[in-house]
């Protein structure tokens, strides 16, 4: 079976690819090896207050042009002492993430969001700097009700960033139980306790099923 995995961060992809590579059979393609090159129309794709609408509207877009099976990933984090913003808003947190409507991408736009988030939460204790990541990925094909699977990881926002690993907000996440931000964690332990593991896993049960049935 062949999946192609919607989404331009390569963040994402390197992650995805990690933990789908463990289904028989499953062939992933990113969209660059799909011959899908950049559309401004994926800028809109993803206006809505929930994940699952998100990622939802990204998987179906992106059907509608490949008409291969595809998954798509919306996710970010949701931070208690800001009323879980910024949520479903995570990419472009930073109020100059579209300054000059240039728009920021890569390691600059994370930096101007982490910035933006440790000056969010200035004065804020660490008892209620309590936070969740959140994944929520959306399976689309042909025939057949697409599939929605969720994934969460706790942390707690941190003041100053510790590890070079993951990317976006993990410096500046901490995962108490392990005793590491994520960016400090090894890539299989951010798989074992990311929301994108989380998520990941359920569809990589579901694909192996399938894949297995079938054979
Ligand atoms: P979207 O799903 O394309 O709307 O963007 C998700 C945004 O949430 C990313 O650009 C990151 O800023 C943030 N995010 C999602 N997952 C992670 C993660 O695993 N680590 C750090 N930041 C993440």
């Amino acid at each position: 079976m062949r999946l192609l995995v919607a989404t331009r961060s390569t963040g994402k992809v390197r992650e995805i690819r990690r933990i789908l590579d463990v289904v028989p059979g499953l062939e992933v393609l990113d969209l660059d090896q799909a011959g899908i090159p950049y559309d401004p129309a994926e800028d809109d794709l993803e206006p809505f207050d929930s994940f699952e609408e998100n990622a939802l509207s990204k998987a179906r877009w992106f059907h509608a042009r490949s008409g291969l099976p595809v998954v798509a990933d919306d996710s970010g984090i949701a931070v208690d002492a800001l009323g879980g913003a910024p949520g479903v808003r995570s990419k472009r947190f930073a109020p100059d993430a579209d300054a000059g409507g240039a728009g920021l991408e890569g390691r600059e736009l994370d930096d101007a969001n982490n910035l933006h988030l440790v000056r969010s939460l200035a004065g804020v204790p660490p008892e209620r700097r309590t936070a969740r990541y959140v994944c929520v990925a959306a399976l689309v094909e042909a025939d057949a009700e697409p599939l929605l699977l969720r994934g969460e990881a706790p942390g707690v926002v941190v003041d100053a960033p510790r590890g070079e690993g993951g990317f976006g907000y993990d410096p500046f996440v901490f995962d108490a139980e392990v005793g590491k931000t994520f960016a400090e964690m090894t890539p299989a332990e951010k798989d074992a306790r990311s929301h994108r593991g989380a998520a990941f896993r359920a569809l990589a049960r579901v694909l192996a099923d399938r894949i297995g049935g079938a054979g």
